[in-house]
């Protein structure tokens, strides 16, 4: 039985059979065309689109890959208030979006108060969306009274599932151990989580990746994010070179035969590094694209890493471009809230 057959069948293969695939392209055909069949049987040609609002790009943290950490004095800041952030969701709605993705820096000024309250006037104007946060580690009594004020979902990327490797991505202010209390508080209180890591973040070895898939099945998350590490010159990784498109769509793929029922976005960065780098992971095994829904004005503040793509746009052009796009790789967008199969009603 092919490597692929068995990653399709047992969903888990021993540490060398995912080194064999990590390592070499050899795979890279025949692992592309599973995860397509796996996702057309499972979610069809559907692609969920999610207005994402980068509310706030303020942060407490200093990730040391991250272009909005605290130390970065170069970086312009920035806070919607509730009534900028409610004025999002009303285009996004307009525009046929039933998410809302909630994202920001790690910013002290959003109590828990304010963000329950931030949540429960969506969950009020709009009670077919679901709202997801990905507003970082919080106390499980934070995040609990955010799901009780409306909230469904929640990304927080675990980043890297190796201690030592986690050590050298963030200040020892952060622990790799937090990170996971947070995600498996998240999934006790009934959010539907979303994990994931970078691809070609410094320092990183297959040995990690292969952490890194251990980890998620763990987990079992509903979404997983990944994208390809890109480099900011304002960080004190500047010397480091961008992860590669190649590997990112193999690990795509690869989390698509072990989660044949995540949420999986063809997500910005992969965009930002190739032209066609989220079609390439839609057709990887990707279902899921995020445009922006921010204001225009604050666009290139959030600015994560380096040429960050849609940053001109307005909301409906970026809505128009990626559906579009969708269906020039094959797929169709739909206006849906797009739960995880397991959270149909
Ligand atoms: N503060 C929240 C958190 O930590 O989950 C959400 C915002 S954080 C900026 C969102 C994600 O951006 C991180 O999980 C990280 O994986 C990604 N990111 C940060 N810097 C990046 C870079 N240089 N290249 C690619 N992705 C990056
Ligand atoms: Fe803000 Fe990492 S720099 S969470």
């Amino acid at each position: 039985m092919s490597l692929i057959t068995r990653l399709e069948t047992d969903k888990n293969l021993t540490d060398s059979e995912l080194r064999a695939l990590l390592e070499t392209d050899a795979h890279d055909d025949e692992l592309r065309e599973a995860a397509d069949r796996v996702r057309r049987s499972v979610y069809g040609e559907d692609v969920y689109i999610r207005g994402l609002i980068e509310f706030t790009n303020c942060c407490k943290n200093d990730c040391y890959y991250c272009g909005i950490r605290r130390s970065n004095k170069n970086a312009e800041r920035y806070r919607l208030s509730r009534e900028e952030i409610l004025e999002c969701c009303a285009e996004g709605y307009d525009l046929g979006f039933r998410t809302f993705v909630l994202q920001g820096g790690e910013d002290p000024h959003y109590s828990d108060e304010l963000i329950c309250r931030i949540v429960s006037d969506i969950r009020k104007n709009y009670p077919d969306c679901a709202i997801t946060l990905s507003i970082g580690e919080k106390s499980r009594e934070g995040y609990k009274a955010y799901f009780d004020a409306g909230a469904d979902r929640y990304l927080l990327r675990h980043e890297t599932a190796d201690a030592e490797h986690y050590s050298r991505l963030h200040p020892a202010s952060m622990s790799l151990d937090n990170r996971k209390r947070c995600l498996f508080d998240l999934k006790e209180i009934g959010y539907q989580v979303g994990s994931g890591f970078m691809v070609g973040s410094p320092y990183q070895t297959t040995d990690n990746l292969i952490s890194d898939l251990k980890f998620l099945k763990q987990l079992g998350p509903h979404m997983i994010g990944i994208g390809p590490y890109i480099t900011h010159a304002d960080t004190p990784f500047k010397e480091f070179k961008s992860g590669s498109l190649e590997l990112c769509l193999r690990l795509i793929s690869i989390l698509r035969l072990m989660f044949p029922e995540a949420l999986i976005p063809a997500t910005t960065a992969l965009g930002t590094i190739h032209p066609l780098g989220r079609e390439m992971g839609l057709k990887a095994g990707a279902n899921v694209v995020m445009p922006n829904l921010s204001p225009v004005s604050v666009r290139k503040k959030y600015e994560l890493y380096e040429n960050k793509i849609c940053t001109g746009e307005e909301a409906a052009e970026c809505r128009g471009c990626l559906e579009r796009r969708v269906e020039a790789a094959g797929y169709r967008v739909v206006t849906d809230r797009g739960d995880n199969i397991a959270f149909r009603k």
